[in-house]
C-alpha cells in the first residue's frame, strides 16, 4: 500500500464472499458462485474518510455488510484495532458492533413505518442495554434528534411524517446512538433530492467533528464522495482497483475505469465541460458468477493487451510511477497504468455539492 497509515482503526485484507450458485430443488448441487467480492484490501485510518465508489453491482453493499457483520466473510480479515471481527462471537462480538455502526441507503425501507421515531433511535438500546439506562433513553434520544439537526418535540411522529432527507437524519441519529467509532454509510444520499444531498452530507461531515467518527462512504458516483472523502478506492467487479488520496485519484487518476467514471462526472462550468474528455466504456459489466481472466476490467478497458489476459494486476504503486514521489504514485491495479487528467483541474477541486452550509432538510 502507497499509504503509511498513522492510526488505523480498521484493516481489512483479502475480503471474499462469494455466494453458491446452486441447480437442483430436492437435490441442490452447486454449480458456480456468485464472487460479490473478490479480494478487497483497505486500511481506515482514526477519524478519516474513506470513499467507495463504484458502479452497481460492483460489491460496495457486500462489503459494507461484512464490515458491520451482517454477512460472514467467505475469507480474510477485518481486523478492528488490531482483532480480527470475523474470527469473534458471542459476547466478544456484541461489543464489537456497538463501535461500528451503518447508515443506509434508502430512508424510505430502512425505517419501521409501524415504531415512532424515538422508538426507531432508541431501538439499540434495546439490543445494547449497557449502553444507556433505561430511564435515561429518551433523554438521550431527544438529545440525538437535535444533534441531527430535527426538532426533540418530533419524538413521537412516525416515518411517514417526515421527508426524505429528514428520515435519512432519523437514519443517522439511530446509527450514532451507540456513540460508535465507525460508521459505513452505504449510499446515504443516493435516493435523497440532489438538493438534500449536500445538507446530509455537510451533516455527516459536522458529526465527523463532534463525535470523533471515521467514515467509509459508499457512493456509486465519484462527484458525491469528492466533497467528504480523505481517500477514495475505486471498486469493479468485487475489487478495488484504484485507491489513494483524494487529489490523486481525482486529479491524478491512472487506472482506465476510474478515469472513465471521471469522465462521466457532472462538470458544472459549460465551457470545462466543452473541455473535458468523455471516456464511454463498450460492453456490459460481466457477470460476477463470470469473472474475465487477468485483469477483471479487460473487456471494456481500450487498453487491452495480451498481457492483460493472463496476469492479474496487483493493486500497488505501479512500477512507472515507483521512482517518482507524486500525485500518481499510489496503488492502481493496471499494467499499463498512465496518467491522464479527465477532469479540468480547477473542476477537479473539490467544491461542497452546493457550497451552503449544513441546512435543515
Ligand atoms: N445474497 C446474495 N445472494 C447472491 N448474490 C448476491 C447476494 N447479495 C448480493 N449478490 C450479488 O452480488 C453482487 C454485488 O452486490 P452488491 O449489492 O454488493 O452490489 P453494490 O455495489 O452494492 O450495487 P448497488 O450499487 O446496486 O447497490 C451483485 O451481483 C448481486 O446480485
Ligand atoms: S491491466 Fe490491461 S485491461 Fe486492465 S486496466 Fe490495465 S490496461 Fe486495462
Ligand atoms: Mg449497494
Amino acid at each position: 500500500m502507497a499509504d503509511t497509515m498513522v492510526d488505523p482503526i480498521l484493516e481489512v485484507s483479502g475480503l471474499v464472499k462469494h455466494y453458491p450458485l446452486t441447480q437442483g430443488i430436492l437435490i441442490k448441487k452447486q454449480i458456480g458462485a456468485v464472487k460479490a467480492v473478490d479480494g478487497v484490501d483497505f486500511v481506515l485510518g482514526r477519524g478519516e474518510t474513506l470513499g467507495i465508489v463504484g458502479e452497481s453491482g460492483c460489491g460496495k453493499s457486500t462489503v459494507a455488510k461484512m464490515l458491520v457483520n451482517l454477512e460472514r466473510p467467505t475469507a480474510g480479515s477485518i481486523k478492528y484495532k488490531g482483532e480480527d471481527i470475523t474470527r469473534l462471537s458471542g459476547r466478544a462480538l456484541k461489543a464489537v458492533r456497538r463501535n461500528i455502526q451503518m447508515v443506509f441507503q434508502d430512508p424510505y425501507t430502512s425505517l419501521n413505518p409501524r415504531m415512532t421515531v424515538g422508538d426507531i433511535i432508541g431501538e439499540p438500546y434495546e439490543i445494547h442495554p449497557e449502553a444507556a439506562p433505561k430511564g435515561d433513553r429518551r433523554t438521550r434520544v431527544r438529545e440525538l434528534l437535535d444533534v441531527v439537526g430535527l426538532n426533540p418535540e418530533y419524538i413521537n411522529r412516525y416515518p411517514h411524517q417526515f421527508s426524505g432527507g429528514q428520515r435519512q437524519r432519523i437514519g443517522i441519529a439511530r446509527g450514532l446512538a451507540l456513540r460508535p467509532e465507525v460508521i459505513v454509510a452505504d449510499e446515504p444520499v443516493s435516493a435523497l433530492d440532489v438538493s438534500v444531498q449536500a445538507q446530509v452530507i455537510n451533516l455527516l461531515d459536522r458529526l465527523q467533528n463532534d463525535f470523533d467518527l471515521s467514515y467509509v462512504f459508499i457512493a456509486h458516483d465519484l462527484s458525491i464522495v469528492r466533497h467528504i472523502s480523505d481517500r477514495v478506492g475505486v471498486m469493479y467487479l468485487g475489487r478495488i482497483v484504484e485507491i489513494g488520496r483524494d487529489e490523486e485519484i481525482y486529479e491524478h487518476p491512472t487506472h482506465p475505469y476510474t478515469q472513465a467514471l471521471l469522465s462521466a462526472v457532472p462538470v458544472p462550468d459549460p465551457e470545462a465541460r466543452e473541455r473535458r474528455e468523455r471516456i464511454i466504456l463498450s460492453g456490459d459489466v460481466p457477470s460476477p458468477t463470470n469473472i474475465p481472466s487477468g485483469c477483471r476490467f479487460r473487456t471494456r478497458c481500450w487498453k487491452a493487451e495480451e498481457r492483460c489476459a493472463v496476469e492479474v494486476p496487483v493493486l500497488a504503486v505501479p512500477a512507472v510511477f515507483r521512482s517518482v514521489p507524486g500525485p500518481a504514485a499510489h496503488d492502481s491495479a493496471c499494467h499499463f497504468a498512465e496518467e491522464k487528467q479527465v477532469v479540468p483541474p480547477e473542476q477537479a477541486a473539490g467544491e461542497a455539492p452546493d457550497g451552503r452550509a449544513d441546512g435543515r432538510a
